[in-house]
């Protein structure tokens, strides 16, 4: 089994772990130009949006390589903003950069641009064992006697989709580290298939889990198989809407038509204080393509949004807060 992160420098060019090629083979890919961080995150060799947000940071660094000036920092930014709409986690990553290295000297600006990607990355590792810590205290209760507890997630929301641990999947690592026995129902996750790289994760780690089409969510939920729903988010709205992966909607809903809490687990770099509803979230669209549906007309939205009060708990480093109690993170 190899844990390296799934993102980490090498001599001034950053080592990725290629997501497209997954479950497949696992490869590494060297993003060594702002062109290639930027090909990364618009072609998904990386996804999950705290890892997205990591990349975009790197990306910022890379982009400095030959020039640093105010303007090309801008027109960097702009290139790394422009590859994905929905993560939040990428544009906070961004504002963040442009922050900190307008600050900064131009002398000192390259440096400056690695040490704050290294210090996101690093911290991206910290919320999310933080969210492992308090995902246990929240599920393991859950559990029934002499029981394995049963959890459904959705999408890739594990330590693939961020530098390590995950958001929805850390607190199933701290369990089953914890000797907790602990199943996941994973859905496939159409039209990309993210669910086999949840698969694929569980499976390196030894974690019990079982593949299932996206459409067999709701039998599972009505038959009483699932103790819990967690999953991850591309962003949270300042309302407690839950804004993720296409199909997380469908899933909340039949967790409350069965009386089964339905958890969302993100970093504060996933809470988009600014934005007041998940309406005002740009939900992408992607190529039919990903459909394989030659000439009819196709719709592809990647994202959906899940209201505030179909979600029980929002997990994050900071603790567990009701959707509509977030606020008082905002600090
Ligand atoms: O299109 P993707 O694969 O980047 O979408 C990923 C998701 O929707 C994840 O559930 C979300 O980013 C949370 S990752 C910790």
């Amino acid at each position: 089994m190899d844990l390296r992160p799934t993102i980490r420098e090498d001599e001034g060019a950053v080592v990725i772990l290629d997501q497209t090629r997954l479950p497949a083979e696992p490869a590494w890919v060297r993003l060594e130009t702002l062109a290639d961080a930027a090909h990364a995150i618009r072609s998904m060799q990386v996804r999950g949006a705290p890892l997205i947000g990591v990349t975009a940071a790197y990306g910022v660094a890379l982009g400095l390589a030959a020039d640093v000036s105010d303007m090309h920092l801008a027109d960097v930014i702009a290139t790394l903003a422009a590859t994905r709409p929905t993560a939040v986690n990428l544009h906070w990553a961004l504002a963040r950069m442009q922050r900190v290295l307008q600050n900064s000297a131009l002398p000192t600006r390259r440096e400056t641009a690695w040490r704050e990607a290294r210090a996101i990355a690093a911290e991206d590792r910290s919320a999310n064992q933080a969210i492992g810590h308090h995902g246990f205290a929240l599920l393991e209760p859950l559990r029934r006697q002499g029981a394995t507890l049963q959890i459904m997630t959705h999408c890739n929301a594990g330590r693939l989709a961020t530098v390590a641990h995950g958001t929805a999947l850390a607190p199933i690592y701290a369990m089953h580290a914890a000797g907790i026995p602990v199943h996941v129902w994973v859905s496939e996750t159409r039209p990309r298939n993210q669910g086999l790289l949840s698969a694929w994760e569980l499976a390196e780690a030894g974690v019990p889990h079982t593949l299932v089409a996206d459409n067999a969510a709701g039998l599972l939920l009505m038959q009483g198989r699932v103790d819990a729903v967690i999953v991850g988010a591309d962003r949270i709205a300042a309302n407690g809407d839950v804004v993720n992966k296409i199909g997380t909607y469908l899933k909340a809903l039949a967790a409350r038509a069965h009386g089964v809490p339905f958890y969302v687990a993100a970093p504060l770099s996933t809470i988009d204080f600014s934005c007041a509803a998940g309406s005002a979230v740009p939900l992408e669209e992607r190529a039919a393509a990903e459909l394989g549906a030659g000439t009819v007309a196709v719709a592809n939205p990647a994202f959906d949004i899940t209201p505030a009060e179909l979600v029980t708990a929002v997990v994050s480093e900071r603790g567990v807060a009701r959707p509509v109690e977030i606020g008082r993170w905002n600090c």
